[in-house]
């Protein structure tokens, strides 16, 4: 039986007795009623995306991360583009909202944020975790009052019918979503109509031949980790409830006072490489929005939170260690992807003795996702140096603010 609370504690964030005292109990009982070495790595993630954005974004994707095209699916009121890099990484689902008047749950979560609202049907929806057994896992979800939208709420989501999905979390509003696959075989999606679709296709090629010739598709690795911004008062529990829907364990938090923020790990207890399952990364400030005109304090990850809504901030990829053209990979890795004016929201920051180098992009305007890269040198396996994490989240900041400027002045303009 694997011990969930066996792992080496990292960081310096002081949590509440609650948190401890429920780590250990939720844990303890995951791992005895069979549910930790039931539900195994992340499997697939998806995004959804609003109409006549898929094809942009999947070349984006392919230009700037590993992953490949493979086949379209079509059901009635959505495409759902099926991106992967391996089998021993997570799929990419990249789904496209067909109509623009087509209302439905994850709208709704973006539709109460004052940019989410812009673009309404474009965000991370959340993973889907390998199982073993799909029914027993539900079934001990359920018995610990975890909701499911059943097979019934599966078609009317157009959702694949061989996933149980779960409601969105109060705290995260991801979906966290089960599919019994034996290790080897490929994965298979149950929705729709499968078809490769020849302008997704030549659009991809042409982004997977440019990312060739610019000599950066052997750089580029699988998703290293996923960091989702919650807000403050619910940091502990969205790390607990994620911890309760997966085998994951709690790696430990880094307090980044600067920017009034922490950063909360969580790994995956069967598979040691983040290619394999990414780290759960979740980052809340450390004092909420209210208490900002009495503290003086910093307060970019909340304010991202009450614009956009708790929702994934960024996906990161690991960059090859090593060298290319006499400049470590990661810089030659982003000057090469500004060369097709590709914009980045900071100069590539940390150096090799603090064990790695990172980089934010800007958001993507499909998905409103950033990427980040992230190289590490020899055997650090970290995932920041503080320093790093407060530059990273000030850079997020000063664009958040110009977006929310920027929705500002639209706003006005509609109105005028
Ligand atoms: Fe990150």
């Amino acid at each position: 039986m694997t011990n969930s609370m066996g792992f080496p504690r990292q960081g310096n964030k002081q949590n509440s007795p609650f948190f401890e005292d429920y780590l250990g109990r939720l844990l303890d009982e995951r791992d005895h009623i069979g549910l930790t070495d039931m539900i195994h790595e992340i499997d697939a993630i998806m995004i959804t995306v609003d109409p006549g954005h898929s094809i942009e974004y999947i070349a984006e994707l392919a230009l700037m991360t590993p992953y490949h095209y493979l086949t379209s699916l079509e059901s009635d009121t959505h495409w759902t583009h099926i991106l992967r890099v391996d089998m021993n990484s997570p799929d990419l689902l990249v789904r496209e909202v067909k109509d623009p008047n087509i209302r439905g749950i994850f709208r709704c979560l973006n539709e109460v944020y004052p940019i989410g609202a812009h673009k309404p049907n474009s965000r991370y929806m959340g993973e889907i975790l390998r199982v073993t057994d799909l029914k027993a896992v539900v079934e001990l979800q359920q018995e610990r009052e975890f909701r499911f939208f059943g097979r019934d709420g599966n078609r009317r989501l157009e959702m694949p019918e061989n996933i149980a999905v779960s409601k969105p979390s109060p705290y995260t509003h991801n979906i966290c979503c089960y599919m019994q696959r034996p290790l080897d075989q490929l994965r298979v999606y149950a929705l729709g109509t499968s078809t490769i679709r020849d302008d997704v296709q030549n659009a991809y090629a042409a982004a997977k031949h440019k990312q060739e010739a610019l000599r950066i598709a052997d750089l580029i690795l699988p998703i290293d980790h996923l960091a989702t911004r919650v807000y403050s008062q619910n940091r502990e529990v969205a790390i607990l409830q994620w911890l309760s829907l997966s085998s994951y364990y709690y790696w430990g938090s880094y307090d980044i006072k600067d920017q009034n923020s922490s950063t909360n790990v969580t790994k995956n207890v069967h598979y040691a490489q983040e290619a394999r399952s990414p780290a759960k990364v979740f980052t809340a400030n450390n004092t909420p929005y209210f208490v900002n005109h009495l503290e003086k304090l910093p307060s970019p990850t909340e304010t991202f939170v009450r614009n956009y809504g708790p929702r994934l901030h960024h996906l990161a990829v690991a960059v090859r260690d090593g060298e290319t053209d006499g400049v470590e990979n990661i810089e030659h890795v982003v000057a090469q992807i500004k060369s097709q004016g590709r914009g980045f929201l900071l100069d590539v920051i940390g150096s090799k003795d603090e064990g790695l180098k990172q980089i934010f992009s800007s958001a993507s305007e499909h998905s409103s996702l950033i990427i980040e890269y992230v190289q590490r040198f020899g055997d650090f396996d970290g995932f920041f140096a503080k320093d790093n994490v407060a530059q990273l989240t000030h850079a997020a900041g000063v664009e958040e603010e110009l977006n929310q400027l920027q929705a500002t002045s639209s706003l006005g303009a509609a109105k005028a």
